[in-house]
């Protein structure tokens, strides 16, 4: 910050030096007066007038304190600038560089590339302080509350990432072999931040939908829910269009499960008796980028084609799960954070490295800190 004095002898400068300039080219010395007087007191008429105008470092503040606040009780705060702050989540830069340990005839992308991330340097992203949780501050947010991830593979790592976070990492190893166990799902409890967690293996689309409505059933929901689901399709089924009308499928149960269903084209809180609807947080775990060459199988190279790929992405945005086209679901956006970590984050061209879902579930967090108007 720039001290009075600092600015007072500045603007003596500015008084003193830019008419002698100028007059060092062509004004006559009466002129060189007049522009001295002239500046002498436009500067301080602004210096006298600036306390009264509210400065930049307010503005920011009062942004902060109404987007990213969490409120107790039954208070709710109209939050104006959240809507643009989660649209800035997904901007991220990735760093990614040689390990110490290179050694260029071992065919391993993820043990030879070390990776760091953070949000993108702007005006925008800054205002909006996005924050990497430290362990406490993620026990914190999900204290309490039953988070549930259904989907396919990338859900069950997803999952192993969110589990990372929060338990020592022997623990975690013990959990890995569980939760990879094939085809099956997982459920646990963290005793320490009454966690309660499921991983549900739900590989299509329909598998989420019979989800929904088994809560609906029994009028019983997740705290946050993240489902995704794509992959087994593409391979399997191989039709973006039955994939468009599967996920229709599933919005609808969504839509008709949720307490209050959110407006149609409205990003905003569901404003009147929040107190007494307690609606779950919603994330679709997006598709990852596929590199077709580094796929495993000739099956796979075949039918997760780039044009596939493209039509099974455009048949999300068109069925109108999103939050962003009107639907229940806010987008974890792995396929642009997976294009963006690129080639040197994945082995097999699907499955992307660890720091790619400990980003997104840092986008993930701050989504949740937004939308928390009460408490989770
Ligand atoms: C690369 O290394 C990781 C970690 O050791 C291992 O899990 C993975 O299978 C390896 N991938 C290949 C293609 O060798
Ligand atoms: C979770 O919340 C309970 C009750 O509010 C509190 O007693 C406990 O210390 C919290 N645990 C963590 C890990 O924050
Ligand atoms: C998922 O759905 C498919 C196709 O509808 C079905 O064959 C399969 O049994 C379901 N799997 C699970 C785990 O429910
Ligand atoms: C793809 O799915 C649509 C909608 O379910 C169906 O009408 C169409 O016949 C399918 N196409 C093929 C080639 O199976």
């Amino acid at each position: 910050m720039l001290g009075a004095v600092q600015l007072g002898l500045f603007a003596a400068c500015i008084v003193l030096f830019v008419p002698m300039g100028m007059a060092g080219w062509h004004l006559s010395r009466n002129k060189v007066l007049f522009f001295s007087g002239a500046l002498f007191i436009t500067l301080a008429v602004g210096v006298h007038l600036t306390p009264y105008f509210p400065s930049v470092s307010d503005f920011i503040t009062s942004v902060k304190s109404s987007s990213v606040v969490v409120v107790d009780d039954d208070d709710v705060v109209v939050v104006e600038d959240r809507d643009s702050c989660v649209s800035l989540l997904h901007e991220i830069a990735w760093e990614v560089m040689p390990s110490k340990v290179f050694d260029p005839f071992l065919n391993n992308n993820s043990l030879n590339y070390e990776k760091f991330w953070s949000w993108s340097k702007s005006s925008d992203t800054d205002s909006c302080e996005f924050q990497r949780l430290k362990k406490n501050d993620v026990m914190d947010l999900l204290n309490g509350s039953w988070v549930m991830v259904a989907g396919d593979s990338q859900a069950r790592i997803f999952t192993l990432s969110l589990l990372s976070l929060v338990l020592d990492s022997e623990r975690v190893e013990s959990v890995r072999s569980l939760l990879f166990k094939r085809h099956s799902d997982y459920h646990i409890v963290v005793d320490e931040m009454g966690l309660k967690l499921d991983f549900i293996w739900a590989p299509y689309p329909s598998n989420l939908t019979d989800l929904v409505l088994e809560f609906k059933h029994k009028h019983l929901y997740p705290d946050v829910l993240v489902m995704g689901s794509g992959l087994w399709h593409m391979l399997h089924i191989t039709n973006a269009s039955d994939y468009g009308v599967l996920l229709r499928l599933l919005r609808n149960s969504v839509t008709s499960m949720l307490p209050v269903p959110p407006k149609f084209g409205n990003d905003g809180p569901v404003v009147g008796s929040v107190s007494s609807v307690r609606s779950p947080h919603l994330f679709w775990l997006g598709i990852p980028t596929l590199i077709n060459s580094m796929l495993n199988t000739k099956e796979k190279r075949e039918k997760m084609s780039d044009v596939v790929q493209g039509e099974y992405t455009r048949e999300v945005r068109k069925s109108g799960i999103l939050r962003e086209f009107g639907g229940p679901f806010r987008l974890l956006d792995i396929g642009s954070l997976s294009l963006n970590c690129g080639i040197k984050c994945t082995d097999d061209g699907m499955h992307y490295d660890a720091d790619v879902y400990e980003a997104e579930l840092h986008v993930m967090f701050n989504a949740l800190l937004i939308e928390s108007h009460q408490k989770l």
